[in-house]
């Protein structure tokens, strides 16, 4: 298949961007999307121009570090699909296709398609974690785990942090990634001893990044390679809540302003 695309290409952080048109001749529509943009690196390195920054790693929908917009939508056309997934049979025979960056403040753009999703590596260092003791293993069935809870952890842990959710949001808000990192330790037991400390925490950390607030859109979730929902949002609203407004446990105070 012929297809024509249109790639947002940016020097550096700061610079001006622009679409800059490229054709792209006689492709396998089995082909992934990366591999497009592959095979146009390979015809404009072969030209000596410089080729297309984009991120990428597992290019099996895990890693979260393909994420470009193609024709408007975070990740491309086809639902529940990472850009790296995604095939080119999705489009049709001539189509022109336009591929950019993420848009938010908080993710600036480094080059052509890459942006800095460190805001998100700067919440997850502020709660996504739990403290235990090192040592040996510990038995499997010392801590037992309600099947429902458990599978409301790991619906949460699908986030793999691609930032689709902060794309798709007018808001540029990353409530939905948030709010299924705090989700998921909330519903496990190992959770329970930093649970608000956690929330006020992480929340407090997204705020000063420059992500927007959520306006109950529902764009993230429809956005979302991995279908988190967005009731996750109602948990942390719930833990956040309870983080501002009920008393620390005794000798302890949640740390962040709520
Ligand atoms: S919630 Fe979904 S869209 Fe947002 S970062 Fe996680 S996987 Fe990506
Ligand atoms: S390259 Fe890892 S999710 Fe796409």
């Amino acid at each position: 298949m012929d297809l024509v695309l249109h790639v947002w290409r940016q020097p550096g952080p700061g610079a001006d961007g622009r679409f800059v048109r490229y054709e792209a001749k006689s492709v396998s529509p089995d082909m992934s999307f990366l591999e497009l943009l592959d095979v146009l690196n390979e015809a404009l390195t072969a030209r000596r121009e410089e080729p297309i920054a984009f991120d990428h790693d597992c290019r099996e929908g895990i890693c979260g570090s393909c994420g470009v917009v193609i024709n408007g939508r975070p990740h491309g056309p086809q639902h529940a699909t990472t850009a790296c997934q995604l095939h080119l049979r999705r489009f049709r025979d001539g189509e022109e296709i336009w591929v950019e960056p993420w848009r938010a403040r908080a993710f600036p753009v480094v080059k052509d398609l890459v942006v800095d999703r460190g805001a998100f590596d700067r919440i997850v260092q502020a709660g996504g974690f739990i403290t235990a003791r090192t040592g040996s293993a510990p038995e499997a069935n010392a801590t037992p785990v309600p099947k429902r809870d458990a599978d409301r952890a790991m619906d949460a842990a699908a986030c793999i942090g691609c930032g689709a959710c902060v794309a798709a949001c007018p808001n540029a808000s990353a409530m939905l990634f948030v709010a299924a990192k705090v989700s998921h330790l909330a519903a496990l037991p190992q959770g329970q001893p930093e649970r608000y400390d956690r929330v006020a925490r992480m929340v407090d950390v997204m705020d000063a990044a420059g992500f927007g607030a959520c306006t109950n859109h529902g764009e993230c979730m429809a956005a979302c390679p991995k279908e988190i929902s967005i009731d996750v949002i109602a948990q942390l609203n719930r833990d956040l809540l309870r983080a501002t407004l009920a008393p620390p446990p005794e000798g302890k105070a949640w740390t962040g302003a709520a």
